[in-house]
């Protein structure tokens, strides 16, 4: 807490008031006006958060201007580099990268959680096999909370730590399920001996009447989607995730609200659409015409893939994205694949426009990570839940620090009322 204050002068001989300014470790001072309404009766007009902080947070940093990400200090790049997957859970969640003993204990606790229990097969019976893998993850994850009466104490750190590792371990097998149902395939086992990742692929690709293989540079490229969707602050998802959970809901309810939320596509269904995009474009010749039209207005097209909230610089999950891209298509053999070129192609002359450039609209991590994915042989339909399958950690760090600060309220924002005023109900004859 510093002395500062920001002196706020009401029109009309109104009163003029102080409110202090909170200084965060790095990014903007915070003007803390919850005072405001109980001083002066007004309220701050803010639809989308576009100036809220809306807490307190010690997990994620971005700094939009200069493409900066890190978690709990780290940056991104060296954490892709440096860590696999559960090494960044580790640190999201305990705010410090583990030691080699830490490690071995954290992975095989996640590990020891990935099998779901067997009722929840039946759940899956009630779908339609054409159901999106996202309706089935909400519906699957919501339903974890009908499974743990015995430890939903949010009081109680223990009962908190384990849904942390029974969410993180399950819900690559509740989206592998979900794949697997929509093809007809028989459901996959977890195995617990293989990597995160690498029991992910398994999961989803094996059949148990061939054996499979996981190939190292695709279960690390898929490591890394993972670590670079990890968290990413308080954006959408999260608040969802946060707002949920700060009616005491359970961590279970509160991580299937986040992936409801993160379906949409100017969120987490992004990848998914830029990948019909690039179909809808299908060839290099009509590049020229789709930029056209993300210019138009009224065309109600917005180029997928490109732009974001807060990076208004080159997404920096978008190069280390753009990196893997490259390896996982010369591991296959796909350096040609007509979408990779078509993308590069979009980006090159989209980086070029004045309008792109002006606006800074770049491209951010989606519209790399479906063609990695894509190459993969993941589906379309399953690029949000892998997203949803990473942001988990994210989540459940920002949920358990939520429930840990002492300033934390139900969140209930207020509203600028511009509705009807007062009136009487008339007798239906008379309306
Ligand atoms: N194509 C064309 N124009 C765009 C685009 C785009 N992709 N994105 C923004 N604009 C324009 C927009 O029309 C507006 O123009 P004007 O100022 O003339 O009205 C201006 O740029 C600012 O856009 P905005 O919608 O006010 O910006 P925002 O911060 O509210 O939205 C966004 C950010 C990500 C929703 C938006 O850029 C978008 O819809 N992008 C496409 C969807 C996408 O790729 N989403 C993935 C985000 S990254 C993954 C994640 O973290 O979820």
């Amino acid at each position: 807490m510093s002395d500062r204050k920001a002196n706020l002068i009401l029109p009309n001989g109104e009163a003029s008031i102080d409110f202090p300014i909170h200084s965060g470790t790095i990014g903007p001072d915070a003007v803390d006006i919850r005072a405001l309404l109980g001083k002066t009766g007004k309220v701050t007009y803010d639809p989308g958060f576009l100036s809220t902080a809306s807490c307190r947070s010690a997990i994620t940093y971005i700094d939009g201007d200069e493409g900066v990400l890190l978690y709990r200090g780290y940056p991104i790049e060296q954490l892709a580099k440096n860590c696999d997957f559960l090494e960044v859970c580790h640190l999201l969640l305990n705010g410090e990268l583990p030691n080699s003993e830490e490690k071995t204990r954290f992975d095989s606790k996640v590990m020891r959680h990935t099998m779901v229990h067997d009722q929840i097969n039946n759940f899956f019976r009630g779908f339609r096999r054409d159901a999106h893998p996202m309706a089935i993850l909400v519906g699957t994850v919501g339903a974890l909370s009908a499974f743990y009466h015995d430890s939903l104490d949010l009081d109680n750190p223990s009962h908190r730590e384990i849904s942390q590792f029974r969410l993180i371990a399950k819900i690559p097998t509740l989206a592998a399920m979900a794949y697997k149902y929509s093809v007809g395939q028989p459901f996959v086992y977890p195995d617990n001996e293989l990597s995160y990742s690498a029991n992910f692929m398994r999961m989803l690709f094996s059949v148990p009447a061939e054996e499979y293989k996981v190939n190292d540079t695709l279960a690390r490229a898929l490591d890394r989607i993972f670590i670079l969707h990890a968290d990413h602050e308080q954006n959408a998802s999260t608040s969802t995730v946060r707002l949920a959970g700060s009616s005491g809901a359970n961590p279970f309810a509160c991580i299937a609200a986040g992936i409801a939320c993160l379906w949409g596509p100017a969120h987490g269904g992004a990848n998914e659409a830029c990948l019909d995009m690039l179909e809808e474009i299908g060839d290099v010749s009509r590049v020229g015409e789709y930029i056209k039209k993300a210019k138009d207005k009224n065309s109600g097209f917005r180029l997928m893939g490109f732009g974001h909230r807060v990076y208004k610089n080159y997404d920096p999950r978008a190069k280390l994205m753009r990196e893997t891209c490259h390896e996982v298509l010369g591991e296959l053999g796909l350096e040609n694949d007509r979408l990779f070129k078509l993308a590069m192609e979009l980006e090159r002359i989209a980086l070029e426009d004045d309008y792109f450039v002006e606006k800074k609209l770049y491209p951010n991590v989606d519209f790399y990570s479906g063609i990695v994915q894509r190459a993969m042989g993941i589906p379309t339909n399953m690029f949000t839940c892998i997203f949803a399958l990473a942001r988990t950690v994210g989540w459940i760090a920002q949920w358990n620090e939520m429930i840990s600060d002492s300033e934390q309220k139900i969140g209930r924002p207020r509203q600028l009322y511009v509705g009807e005023g007062l009136r009487d109900v008339k007798s239906i004859q008379q309306r």
